[in-house]
């Protein structure tokens, strides 16, 4: 059992289905605490159900801060003070520049963004009652290059990665360390339907798993006690550049 993991309150948004789902599974069978937070209720109570003692469900619409309020309560009531938040709840908009609805942009900017911000303000408080620890953001490589299509999410992603510098500053002297994670494509519900050809190009040329991310999660929260403000890769190269390129040779 990772020791630094015993006993250990965590909070992980969007934990009902997709890589919040494998987070919880994995944090509680090395010994965690976990609230599975989502808005998808018969999701996350089956999930909870099958984890067993370890987890509870609660009803958390990030971007509704007193529901936020009410999800802190509930940790603290059922396992104690939050030790550890993984703002992981995310949504993926299509559409180009033109083309993209008003509605469905603020609606990502609201989620992915704004509801990150909810859940460090609202946590602030238990994870000082916990003494330390620490938080991390889900962003994706769409936080490191831009994707044609998709500007909202990318926009969100971005947003999300300055927003977690800033509160790696300013939280640095409580103890609580805020980093980021960056996933490339991960076979999840939410990338279902996407184009079959999505990793040709990508220099380790599959669709990562689920469980690849919470290995590097789980560094995050126990081993990665020098590192703040820092973000992690997990893509198959896909940032990394072109595979090959055309350009012939000068002169
Ligand atoms: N799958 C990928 O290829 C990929 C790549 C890079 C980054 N990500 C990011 O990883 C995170 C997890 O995504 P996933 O792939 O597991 O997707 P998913 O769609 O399977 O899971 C996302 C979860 O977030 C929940 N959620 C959505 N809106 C919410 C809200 N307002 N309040 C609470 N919960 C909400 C959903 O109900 C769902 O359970 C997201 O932030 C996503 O942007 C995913």
């Amino acid at each position: 059992m990772n020791q630094g993991l015993a006993n250990q309150v965590v909070l992980v948004t969007g934990g009902a289905r997709g890589m919040g789902a494998e987070h919880a599974e994995e944090l509680v069978a090395l010994g965690a605490k976990v609230v599975v937070a989502d808005v998808l209720e018969r999701e996350g109570r089956a999930l909870v159900d099958k984890i067993g003692q370890g987890a509870v469900f609660a009803h958390l619409d990030v971007t509704d801060a007193d529901a936020w309020k009410r999800a802190i309560a509930l940790t603290e009531d059922t396992f104690g003070p939050v030790r550890h938040l993984v703002n992981n709840a995310g949504v993926l908009t299509y559409g180009s520049l033109e083309s993209l609805d008003e509605r469905a942009f603020r609606r990502t900017i609201d989620v992915n963004l704004t509801g990150a911000w909810l859940g460090m303000r609202a946590a602030l408080p238990s994870l000082r009652r916990a003494g330390g620890g620490s938080i991390v953001n889900v962003a994706s490589t769409a936080g490191l290059i831009g994707y044609a299509h998709f500007g909202a999410y990318v926009a969100s992603k971005w947003g999300l990665r300055g927003l977690t510098k800033t509160a790696a500053l300013e939280l640095s002297r409580e103890g609580i360390r805020v980093n980021l994670l960056h996933p490339g494509p991960i076979r999840t519900p939410m990338i279902e339907g996407l184009d079959a050809h999505l990793v040709d190009t990508q220099p380790i040329d599959r669709i990562g798993e689920p469980h690849e991310v919470t290995a590097m999660l789980i560094f995050l929260l126990t081993e990665a006690t020098y590192s703040t403000g820092c973000e992690f890769v997990i893509d198959g190269g896909a940032t990394l550049g072109q595979l090959e390129t055309r350009a012939t040779q000068p002169g």
